[in-house]
């Protein structure tokens, strides 16, 4: 009966992430489940909801319904004058420039989205290595063929990411179409681009006339000042499609949300009106009283937690792992490592994890989780495109979801685990 299937199904495996959570242990450095939220809120956005909405049937009929496919337009508003208050962005003007707002279910929903409106089969798109696993098994999903170019511990190098465009335009004899960029607090090595690599990379996209798909899916979750991002400098919105989501600090939304130059905007629309219609129209309402209301109140009790796990995950670390390289994020729900030499090629953190790791009731994402199951790699030493590249021998390990105590226990049992197995 496989026959019948389609042939991505035989090409994409399940998401290793999507599969680990599955798997609970106590000590549980894997899926990047946010463990704080502003639990107290999300009850009382609702009351007041219930309260709004109670005396008036029509109202409900009117507002709780098949909404616009690109959005609520009291939840585009608010976001819209977030996005230029907060994140500087100024290719809109503030609220009433809502119409350029697309809301997505889950800010997943809008990477499906961009790549399915402009890959066509063979199209190439060049990712960090290691990258967000949800952007690069979509590319080959639609048909898109993945080169990785190599990251230190601030993120892309512009050097290479320049080189990797020539050479694979010139070694597949096609032009890239897009370059995939978190410029904050990556998944999954935590790492956050500075200015100056933002502003290379913006140029590099405009002198290869490469679309830019800048996922700011960690911007609100910074330890440090914010960094203004390279959407800043597409002030004719034609160049970056600059996507984000609720996600991270108001989980159980699944509310994304979107600026893209106003030709992809449309193609976007048309392509999500396809797949759902229309995102929920009672969670966009609790969303926008959010972002109205509570957001800039709720973050910094929130982002504090964070800090504070990151800061036990990462002390842990300094004290008990064998040598070799990994990230100190200044935000972010993850921290990245790989041990020295050969060994990030070869050691195999999915056996690890199996075998060793979660019979101590540990668990992380392994490295290989983050490459697509087909493409290539620019390899910095022969400046070349080559087979993919994986770096099996490193890990992500979330410091999101369980306590700091937990984390403290559970990373320290990681790196004598690791000493002893490497
Ligand atoms: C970098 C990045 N982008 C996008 C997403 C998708 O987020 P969501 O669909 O929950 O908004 C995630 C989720 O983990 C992510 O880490």
């Amino acid at each position: 009966m496989r026959e019948i299937l389609a042939d991505w199904t035989q090409d994409v495996p399940e998401s290793e992430i999507r599969r680990l959570l599955k798997n609970k242990t106590k000590y549980y450095l894997a899926g990047g489940l946010p463990g704080n939220l502003p639990t107290k809120v999300f009850p009382q956005i609702l009351r007041e909801l219930a309260e709004y909405y109670d005396s008036d049937e029509q109202r409900v009929i009117n507002e709780f319904q098949y909404g616009q496919t690109a959005g609520w337009p009291g939840l585009r508003k608010v976001l819209a004058e977030r996005l230029v208050k907060k994140d500087k962005l100024n290719c809109i003007s503030g609220a009433e420039d809502w119409e350029k707002v697309l809301i997505s279910t889950g800010s997943q929903q809008a990477v499906y989205l961009a790549l399915d409106i402009l890959i066509n089969p063979g199209d190439i798109v060049v990712t960090p290595s290691p990258a967000y696993l949800g952007f690069v098994t979509t590319a080959v999903k639609v048909g898109g063929h993945v080169v990785t170019a190599p990251t230190d511990n601030e993120g892309l190098i512009p050097e290479y990411v320049e080189d990797t465009i020539i050479k694979a335009e010139k070694k597949f004899g096609r032009k890239v179409k897009i370059l995939y960029v978190v410029e904050d607090s990556d998944n999954p090595k935590g790492t956050t681009l500075p200015v100056k690599r933002r502003e290379q990379l913006y140029d590099i996209a405009e002198r290869h006339d490469v679309i830019v798909i800048c996922d700011a899916a960690y911007k609100e979750m910074q330890f440090e000042d914010r960094k203004l991002s390279m959407k800043t400098l597409d002030k004719d919105n034609e160049r970056v499609i600059y996507t984000s989501t609720s996600s991270k600090e108001a989980a159980p939304l699944r509310i994304g949300y979107t600026i893209l130059p106003d030709y992809l905007f449309t193609e976007a629309e048309k392509s999500k009106g396809y797949l759902d219609l229309c995102t929920p129209t009672l969670t966009q309402r609790v969303a926008e009283i959010y972002y109205d209301k509570h957001i800039d109140t709720e973050l910094p009790k929130i982002i504090q937690k964070y800090k504070e796990q990151k800061d036990a995950a990462y002390n842990g670390l300094l004290e008990t792992f064998p040598e070799g390289d990994f990230t100190n994020p200044s935000g972010g729900f993850f921290i990245w490592y790989q041990p020295k030499g050969e060994k990030a090629y070869t050691f195999d953190v999915r056996k690890f994890n199996q075998e060793v790791l979660m019979p101590n009731e540990v668990l992380v994402v392994p490295g290989a989780a983050f490459y697509p199951p087909s493409g290539h790699s620019y390899d910095p030493e022969a400046r070349d495109i080559e087979p993919l590249k994986v770096i099996i021998g490193g890990m992500r390990i979330g410091y999101s979801f369980v306590s700091k105590e937990l984390i403290d226990v559970g990373v320290r049992k990681l790196g004598n685990l690791l000493k002893e197995n490497l």
